[in-house]
C-alpha cells in the first residue's frame, strides 16, 4: 500500500517544494512509483517540474471539486513520477469550502487508497489554512522540513499543536514521517548548534541526511526539472538521493 506524506511547515521558504520535487524524483529513480499532488496555489511544484500554469487542462482544483478524475488530471513528469498540477484557482477552494461540513476531508475522499503508488507526496502551502488541513487529513504521515538557521524552532510549537489537533479531530492515525534539516551550511558555526537543538526536540525522527545549501537546487526549477535530472552529481541532488534511500529504509524497519 502506498504511503501518503504531507510535506508541511507553515513557515514559508523552508524547502517544502524543493523537498517534494527532489525526493519524488529520487524515489522515482529508485523505481518507486510516485504521485505528487501540488496543494499550493503558488504552483511552485508544478513549474519546478516544467509544467507551467496548466490553464488548458484540469488541475488540483478541478479534481478536488469533482470536475475531473485523477487519471485525467495527473501528468507524467520524470521517471516514475506523476504530478497533479496546481495554479492560482486553488486559492478559491479555501473560500468555497469554508461553509462545507466535510471541508477538511475533501482531498482524503478524492484520493482514496492509492494502490498504484509507493509514495504520494502532498506539497502544502505555507499556511495553516484549509488546503494544509486537507493534506494533513489525507496523509498517513507528515514530513517536516526545517531550515537550519538560528530561528529554526520558531513556529515549531505551533506546527506541533496543529498536528496534534489534526490527530485529535480529523486523522487519528497521522504520524510524523520525519524531520528534515534543509539549507544546511557546514561553514556556519551556528548550524551545528541548530542541528543539536532540532535533534533534542525531535530525537530519532530527524533524518541522518541533511540537505546542504546548494545553488543547483535553487537553479533547477527555472529549467523545469528536478536537480536529479538537472545535475545529478551536485551535492544537493546527492543529498536528496540519500534521503530517498533513508526514507525507504525507514519504511522497512
Ligand atoms: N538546499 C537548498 N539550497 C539552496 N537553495 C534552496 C535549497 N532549498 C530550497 N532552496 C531555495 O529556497 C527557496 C525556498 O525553497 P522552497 O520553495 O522549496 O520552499 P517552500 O517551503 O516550498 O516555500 P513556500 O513556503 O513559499 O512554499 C527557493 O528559491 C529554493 O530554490
Ligand atoms: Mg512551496
Amino acid at each position: 500500500m502506498g504511503r501518503t506524506i504531507a510535506v508541511f511547515n507553515q513557515k514559508g521558504g523552508v524547502g517544502k517544494t524543493t523537498t517534494v520535487v527532489n525526493a519524488a524524483a529520487a524515489l522515482g529513480l529508485l523505481k518507486k512509483k510516485v504521485l505528487v499532488v501540488d496543494m499550493d496555489p503558488q504552483g511552485n511544484t508544478t513549474s519546478a517540474f516544467g509544467k507551467k500554469d496548466p490553464e488548458d487542462r484540469p488541475t488540483t482544483y478541478e479534481w478536488l471539486i469533482g470536475e475531473a478524475e485523477l487519471e485525467d488530471t495527473a501528468v507524467d513528469t520524470e521517471p516514475n513520477v506523476r504530478l497533479v498540477p496546481a495554479n492560482a484557482n486553488l486559492a478559491g477552494l479555501e473560500i468555497e469550502l469554508a461553509m462545507e461540513p466535510d471541508r477538511e476531508s475533501v482531498l482524503w475522499e478524492r484520493l482514496g487508497e492509492q494502490a498504484d503508488y509507493d509514495f504520494v507526496f502532498l506539497d502544502c502551502p505555507p499556511s495553516l489554512g484549509l488546503l494544509s488541513l486537507n493534506a494533513l487529513t489525507a496523509a498517513d504521515s507528515v514530513l517536516i522540513p526545517i531550515q537550519t538557521e538560528y530561528y529554526a524552532l520558531e513556529g515549531v510549537s505551533q506546527l506541533m499543536r496543529t498536528i496534534q489537533l489534526v490527530q485529535k479531530d480529523l486523522n487519528t492515525d497521522l504520524e510524523v514521517e520525519g524531520v528534515l534539516l534543509t539549507m544546511y551550511d557546514r561553514r556556519n558555526n551556528l548550524a551545528l548548534d541548530v542541528v543539536e537543538e532540532v535533534k533534542k526536540h525531535f530525537g530519532k525522527k530527524v533524518y541522518k541526511t541533511a540537505i546542504p545549501r546548494n545553488i543547483r537546487l535553487a537553479e533547477a526549477p527555472s529549467y523545469g526539472e528536478s536537480a536529479m535530472q538537472f545535475d545529478k552529481s551536485s551535492k544537493g541532488a546527492q543529498a536528496y538521493a540519500a534521503l530517498a534511500k533513508e526514507m525507504i529504509k525507514r519504511r522497512k524497519s
